[in-house]
């Protein structure tokens, strides 16, 4: 006999949820920019044609994983690796990690400052855990993407800090200098999801230094960490490198969380391998509380990812593929967008730097971004993500655009259908 669950459970779900759960997990709000994405895939199901730049995910199909990745997956699977990991990570993929800062990026942490996990995520809301307290100050910059659901979760007294587009939506150092006294953790990331800009270095410069001079300053009071989320590095246009604010100030390596993943760089978010790179000595604590939540990667993924990251001429050729398959969306549509402006259309865009986005306005006076966002998604079959789901509030008139799921035969009917939709309601 099966028992039919559903006539047991009560017919207020909303109501029953909220008593049931407690109040900082009843407080958490579902991510925006997942409900728009469902809202997009409603109207595709329903047979219109739309554009969706919305998800900053990969469709396969366009964009696959190496294929290195995968035969080494499946071989993985096939000899039978199939029981746990360490919690930490398997040594050779930890291994093939710390080779891989060394060789790229200049920074010797050996195997011992690395935590392996299932994506980025486990280890970024890792090091929210280890390094805070509910009601600690917490810092990030605006617009970013999901600091909020974080700093609710850990319940810190969080300050948001808004960014411009003159300094392509990154802080200044003033701006940080000004933000660190008595903060415990400071948020940043670059390439920056979703403005697709990349920090200028010499202002990271200026940011660690600054980091180490409060630190220095507070004795043996807690510091304050830098998380460096920097998922997207190896996504960065030629004229714009990734830096590590441990390459720039060396001193600022007590502090700094690096926070990475194959999630972003080799389009393989579904795949969940991830990891910390970290001061060695921090690195027990963060091994604890991924074990104790159990967010480590597939052992086969890791030991594809491992033979990967060791085959620097697969990794070489698949980074020149993808950078090439990206760049060609990006610039079209920024030239594009340029274009427009210069025919005379209130729009604008951020020149493109890294990660798979780009910094879309549409600037129309007294017109919310919701309504924005939905006239272009209705006139234009266009769907765009409104900076709010970054947690900018205001009514900026910028959008993220996102080009992992894009052919490049979609750009120009796209623009098309978008430069008349804007020119008929700025007429209108
Ligand atoms: C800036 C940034 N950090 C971290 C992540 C999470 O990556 P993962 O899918 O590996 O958890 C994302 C995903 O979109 C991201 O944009």
């Amino acid at each position: 006999m099966t028992t039919a669950i559903q006539s047991y459970l009560p017919d207020d779900k909303a109501s029953a949820t909220a008593r049931a759960v407690t109040e900082v997990v009843g407080g958490l709000r579902g991510s925006q920019i997942l409900a728009i994405a469902t809202a997009v895939r409603g109207l595709i199901g329903e047979g219109r044609k739309v554009c969706n730049l919305t998800v900053g995910d990969f469709d396969p199909a366009i964009f696959p994983v190496p294929s290195l990745l995968v035969k080494e997956t499946q071989a993985a699977l096939e000899r039978g690796e199939t029981n746990y990991p360490p919690s930490d990570g398997l040594p050779v993929l930890r291994r093939a990690i710390a080779d891989m800062y060394s060789r790229d990026l200049g920074l010797d942490y050996g195997a011992d400052g690395v935590v392996v996990c299932s994506g980025a995520r486990p280890v970024l809301y890792a090091t929210w855990r280890l390094f805070t307290n509910p009601g600690d100050k917490t810092v990030s910059f605006l617009p970013a993407w999901n600091v909020g659901y974080y700093a609710h979760l850990c319940q810190t007294d969080h300050h948001f800090i808004r960014t411009a587009p003159e300094t392509n939506f990154f802080p200044t150092v003033q701006q940080v200098k000004e933000a660190l006294p008595g903060a415990r953790l400071i948020v940043m990331n670059s390439p920056l999801n979703p403005t697709g800009t990349v920090i200028d270095p010499e202002v990271l410069r200026g940011i660690a230094q600054a980091i180490v001079d409060e630190n220095r300053s507070r004795g043996d009071a807690p510091p304050c960490m830098l998380m460096w989320d920097a998922v997207y590095w190896q996504l960065t246009k030629d004229e714009y490198p990734f830096h590590s604010p441990v390459q720039l100030v060396p001193e600022v390596a007590p502090y700094v969380v690096h926070i990475d993943a194959i999630s972003k760089g080799f389009a393989a978010t579904g795949m969940r391998v991830g990891w910390a790179v970290l001061p060695p000595y921090l690195q027990p604590k963060m091994k604890a509380l991924i074990g104790h939540m159990g967010a480590w990667a597939g052992r086969p993924e890791q030991i594809a990812t491992a033979a990967l990251l060791n085959n620097t001429e697969a990794v070489a050729e698949y980074n020149r593929w993808i950078k090439s398959e990206i760049n060609a969306r990006l610039d079209v549509l920024y030239t594009g967008i340029l274009s427009m402006k210069a025919r005379g259309l209130p729009v604008d865009a951020i020149e493109p730097q890294g990660a798979i986005y780009l910094s879309f306005r549409v600037n129309l006076e007294g017109k919310t971004n919701e309504s924005i966002r939905a006239m272009l998604l209705e006139e234009a079959g266009v769907a765009v993500v409104p900076f709010q789901a970054f947690d900018l509030g205001e009514d900026s008139g910028w959008f993220r655009i996102s080009i992992g799921t894009v052919t490049t035969d979609e750009l120009a009917p796209m623009l098309a259908r978008l430069e008349t939709a804007i020119h008929n309601v700025s007429e209108a």
